[in-house]
């Protein structure tokens, strides 16, 4: 059962999963967040998958849930990527993250404890747990109990959740901190989408604390292998361990936010003006991720540069918006 299905990665992860040969139960409430359509059309491309059901719900409304759970009882695996992502919509709408982030995550884990075949739940955090540290790269052995935003909090809650569902009901659960991922197929509220549509509509890209910013980039293929190597090797149940993991997922790199907007502006063929703009509440000045754990347990290596990346992903944004 995936979770998020009609949402970025959880698109391009289902996608993965049916190509080898895996059957998946994807799940999505497939709400307004953000322009429906894109995530009807993700949608419209697994739909019709002989390996593929769709169901649209809400995971924090356990009653649909335990109903669809009990209608597909050889599911042994979980992927929950489900969420209300954004840090800036935090401020804004702060009980749409409390209902999807934690009440939903932990009605995934009741829902994962009662299923006596499950093997692995596998799901998302951020790297916006790690807030404002300034020790960098970020590690999984850093503390990250000073979240900046609401969606850290509360991505940090489903982490402490499932750390004590595999403590108390052994329950083998993998957590993975997504940095910064584009692509193709990306959400329209991430820095890739944004400024693209700017760039193309001859408008200014708002760019926040003045362009000074650092994130680590990674690329959708990238983090779906990552998913995928992880999902197959869930932690051991052995007594006295607790089979909770965690990992930071990223492409190593910090790259400066004015040199992606750079390999855009090469990518799509235009000039770009610039509206500069002071750091936004919530924000944080840079993220770089350690992959060394994921790396030595699941074999991950991310192999796209944005250099590579970015033109992929404006080649899907010019055929999607129809632009020449
Ligand atoms: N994209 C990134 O850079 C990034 C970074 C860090 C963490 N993450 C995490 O990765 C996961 C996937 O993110 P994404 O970028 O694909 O976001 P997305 O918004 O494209 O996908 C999330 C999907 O979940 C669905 N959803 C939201 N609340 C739901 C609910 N209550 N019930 C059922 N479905 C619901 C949405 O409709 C959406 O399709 C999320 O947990 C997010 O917090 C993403």
């Amino acid at each position: 059962m995936l979770t998020g299905a009609a949402g970025f990665i959880g698109f391009h992860t289902c996608q993965k999963l049916l190509d080898r040969g895996d059957t998946v139960v994807g799940i999505d409430n497939v709400n307004g967040y953000y322009d429906v359509s894109l995530k009807e059309a993700r949608l419209a491309r697994l739909i019709g998958h002989p390996n593929f059901t769709f169901y649209r719900a809400d995971i924090g409304d356990r009653a649909v849930m335990a109903d669809i759970a009990a209608g597909h009882p050889s599911i042994d695996r979980y992927i929950n990527l489900a969420a209300q992502p954004g840090v800036r919509y935090s401020l804004e709408a702060p009980h749409e993250y409390t209902h999807a982030n934690i009440e939903g995550h932990l009605v995934m884990l009741e829902l994962a404890r009662s299923n006596p075949r499950l093997r692995h739940f596998v799901y998302a955090s951020s790297s916006s747990v790690y807030g404002a540290n300034s020790k960098l790269p970020f590690s999984e052995e850093d503390r990250v109990d000073h979240p900046v935003s609401l969606y850290a909090a509360t991505k940090r809650s489903g982490e402490l959740i499932s750390h004590c569902y595999a403590h108390l009901y052994r329950l083998p659960t993998t957590g993975l901190r997504f940095f910064t991922v584009y692509g193709p197929w990306g959400r329209p509220d991430m820095a890739a989408y944004l400024f693209a549509k700017a760039i193309t509509a001859g408008e200014p890209i708002k760019v926040f604390n003045n362009g000074n910013l650092r994130r680590d980039f990674t690329y959708i293929d990238d983090i779906v292998n990552g998913i995928v190597a992880v999902l197959d090797r869930p932690p051991a149940v052995i007594d006295g361990i607790v089979p909770a993991r965690l990992y930071n997922i990223g492409n190593n790199r910090s790259e400066a936010l004015l040199d992606f907007i750079a390999e855009l502006v090469r990518a799509l063929g235009r000039e770009a003006t610039f509206e500069f703009l002071p750091m936004q509440p919530g924000d944080v000045l840079e993220t770089y991720a350690d992959i060394s754990a994921l790396a030595r347990d699941a074999g991950y290596a991310p192999t796209t540069p944005i250099s590579v990346g970015i033109p992929k992903f404006v080649a899907w944004f010019k055929e999607f918006h129809n632009l020449s």
